[in-house]
């Protein structure tokens, strides 16, 4: 059995399911009026704390879609990012002249979008990369990066919720929290 030393009963809520769905229908919106219609986009998601996330903003766009996922991590088990970029799968389609979104759950150090962001110009020579991101915690901020769509910034504590995790734990959840120290 599988023992968790953070409980649900404990989180407290920052963003609830609604103010989370109300904001991704605006980032759509912007989404919608500032790439072109005709023109496919690849959204491509960081696996796995932005599956929620891409799942509920693919459903606003406007414009025909492929959805993508690639899998990083610089976290491990912890609380604190190990300070490297492990890529796991990197696989995408020949992404040449595409319109291209990232899509994050969480900027932390900046470490990961900043790699990613790089990764998809030069390797794959994108026409438009563009940079979505649920969560924002700009105070933690190492590497700079550019972040053309923020949901919600946060202040420097660990959230989880909306397929945010916490030892794997609470991705699940339709809101974000945080555990008071
Ligand atoms: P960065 O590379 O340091 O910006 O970290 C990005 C990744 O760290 C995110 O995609 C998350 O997986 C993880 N992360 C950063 N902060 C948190 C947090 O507060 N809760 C859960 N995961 C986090």
């Amino acid at each position: 059995m599988n023992v968790i030393d953070k409980k649900e009963e404990h989180l407290l809520e920052l963003f609830s399911k609604n103010m989370i769905q109300d904001r991704i229908k605006e980032l759509a919106e912007k989404i919608n009026n500032e790439f072109d219609k005709n023109e496919e986009l690849y959204v491509i998601g960081v696996l796995r704390g932005s599956v929620l996330f891409v799942a509920d903003l693919v459903r606003h766009l406007k414009m025909p879609v492929q959805i993508e996922f690639i899998r990083l991590s610089s976290y491990g088990d912890d609380q604190k990012s190990s300070g490297k970029v492990k890529s796991v799968d990197l696989s995408l389609p020949n992404l040449a002249d595409k319109n291209v979104l990232i899509v994050e759950d969480i900027v932390d150090t900046g470490l990961t979008a900043h790699f990613l962001i790089d990764y998809i110009k030069e390797q794959h020579n994108a026409r438009q990369v563009k940079f979505a991101s649920l969560l924002d915690k700009v105070c933690a901020r190492i590497h700079p990066v550019n972040i053309d769509y923020i949901g919600f910034e946060v202040d420097d504590k660990f959230v989880v919720g909306y397929g945010l995790d916490y030892q794997g734990y609470y991705r699940n959840l339709p809101y974000i929290g945080y555990f008071p120290q």
